[in-house]
């Protein structure tokens, strides 16, 4: 990603590797998986960073049936084991292992070596504000569509095309019902008028067009 500048180019082997490294690497043991290994659970008790000598991991949280992706680790990548995250080789895969209080010593000699930290942590917060992002706005929209078909059965008036709702509230009123922001409603509003299942005569009345597939939606979420 162009984004990321130059921390993309930064490989912790090849920092490792260097003449001028030393035995930095005296710490680190080999560990082999084949493809698809689930590695590292959350329930893992040693206290461990390892380094991706090779092949691709898969970084995610997982709940009953549910699973978000987090991040993908690839060569040089780094990663601990004192995560609420599971950890998946998805290729066969090689890591360099070694207790996170022998790592922190090697941070200190080479504290550069933070950066590449930084890169996988920053992929990390910026899946999960998705993540979270993802998680909100579904609750919104499904608050939204609550309050849609609460009003059209409470007040909406048979028309042709529809349902005509009178909701004798501004956007921002919604928003505030809803728990959301008056940019979010019109958001959800314009996506509702994109998919054809609604369209807005005025301010503040909407043609409720097809209340049978809003209701479908509801249950769907
Ligand atoms: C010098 C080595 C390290 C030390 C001393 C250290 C220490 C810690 C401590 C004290 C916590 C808080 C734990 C808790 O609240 O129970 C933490 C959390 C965390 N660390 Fe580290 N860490 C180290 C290396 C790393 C590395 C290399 C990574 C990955 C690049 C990492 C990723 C994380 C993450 C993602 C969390 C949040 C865990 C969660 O809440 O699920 N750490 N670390």
């Amino acid at each position: 990603m162009p984004s990321k500048m130059k921390l993309t180019d930064l490989n912790l082997l090849k920092i490792f590797n260097s003449p001028e490294s030393g035995d930095l690497l005296k710490n680190f043991s080999i560990q082999r998986f084949p493809k698809k290994t689930l590695i590292f659970t959350p329930f893992e008790e040693q206290n461990l960073v390892f380094i991706v000598k090779s092949g691709k991991l898969r970084v995610y949280l997982s709940f009953e049936d549910k699973e978000f992706t987090l991040s993908f680790l690839e060569t040089g990548d780094i990663f601990s084991t004192h995560t609420r995250a599971f950890v998946q080789a998805l290729d066969g895969t090689e890591i360099l292992v070694c207790s996170t209080s022998a790592f922190r010593e090697t941070l200190a000699a080479r504290p550069e070596v933070s950066l590449t930290m930084v890169k996988v942590l920053g992929d990390l917060l910026k899946n999960s504000i998705s993540t979270i992002e993802g998680l909100a706005f579904k609750d919104v929209r499904m608050r939204l569509v609550e309050f849609l078909i609460k009003t059209a059965e409470d007040r909406g008036l048979p028309a042709s095309g529809g349902t005509v709702v009178e909701l004798g509230l501004s956007t921002e009123d919604i928003a505030l019902l809803v728990g959301t922001t008056r940019q979010t409603i019109s958001q959800i509003l314009n996506e509702f008028i994109k998919t054809d299942l609604i369209e807005k005569i005025n301010r503040r009345t909407l043609l409720i067009k097809d209340l049978e597939a809003l209701k479908e939606l509801n249950v769907s979420f």
